[in-house]
């Protein structure tokens, strides 16, 4: 199915080593250790590609050689919340690039007959509102779970939040950017759309059951 959504509030993260590394993910023979550390190493890719517009300030430093003015990242707190389970996988990735962010939980789960999503946990740290807030979660698919958590940090008071996630269908980046006007998404691949379950096609299957072993098989 054909589906508009507003690019330039989505940036794909295109480079050659994340294609590589989630073709690898996309492998059905791909086991839980290496899974879970695909996910990890994309997460801190696609937080690479979210903060670049960090702000720098000035500081004095001197090298072994002489004085100088370096740049360092001008105070912004940030923090990152998983969408459990399956965003869980994404944490350590953000945190190996920025250790000192809070981390806050949302959990969700979809109800497999209706694909609804059900909020069952949460806790943020209590200054979320001035927080940069990098929500993580690696499947978009309709939309459902990340609109929810979205709506709740918003009416936690988050003001700046962008959503990292590692593949996403055209639908469900629809449904999120027109129910959240102000988050910008950033995923390692647009895929074809969604199957009659509103798996992501062709996906990766079940993100959470991959990454923690609970795959029934
Ligand atoms: C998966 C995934 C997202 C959600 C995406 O979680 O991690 O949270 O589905 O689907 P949606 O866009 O249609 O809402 P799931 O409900 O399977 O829970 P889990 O992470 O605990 O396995
Ligand atoms: N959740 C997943 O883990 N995978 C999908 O394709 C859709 C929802």
């Amino acid at each position: 199915m054909a589906c508009d959504f507003d690019s330039s509030r989505v940036t794909v993260v295109d480079h050659p080593l994340v294609q590589h590394k989630l073709s690898i993910l996309r492998d059905r023979t791909t086991g839980t250790k290496q899974f879970r550390d695909l996910v990890r190493e994309l997460a801190r890719l696609e937080c690479y590609e979210a903060t670049r517009d960090l702000p720098l300030a000035d500081v004095q430093i001197e090298t072994p050689i002489c004085p100088t003015t370096a740049r360092c990242v001008a105070g912004r707190k940030l923090a990152v919340i998983p969408i459990l389970r399956a965003g869980l996988g994404m944490v350590d990735g953000v945190l190996d690039l920025v250790p000192a962010a809070r981390v806050g939980h949302v959990g969700m789960y979809r109800d497999e007959v209706t694909h609804e999503p059900h909020e069952y946990y949460a806790k943020l740290p209590g200054d979320i509102a001035e927080r940069l807030c990098l929500v993580v979660d690696p499947m978009l698919a309709t939309g459902g779970s990340a609109s929810a958590a979205l709506q709740y940090l918003r009416s936690q008071g988050a003001t700046d939040i962008r959503f990292l996630s590692i593949v996403a269908a055209p639908e469900g980046l629809a449904a999120v950017l027109e129910a959240d006007p102000d988050v910008h998404i950033y995923t390692c691949s647009v895929d074809e759309g969604l199957n009659d379950d509103a798996y992501i096609v062709p996906g990766l299957g079940d993100a959470g059951d991959r990454i923690f072993g609970t795959l029934d098989r």
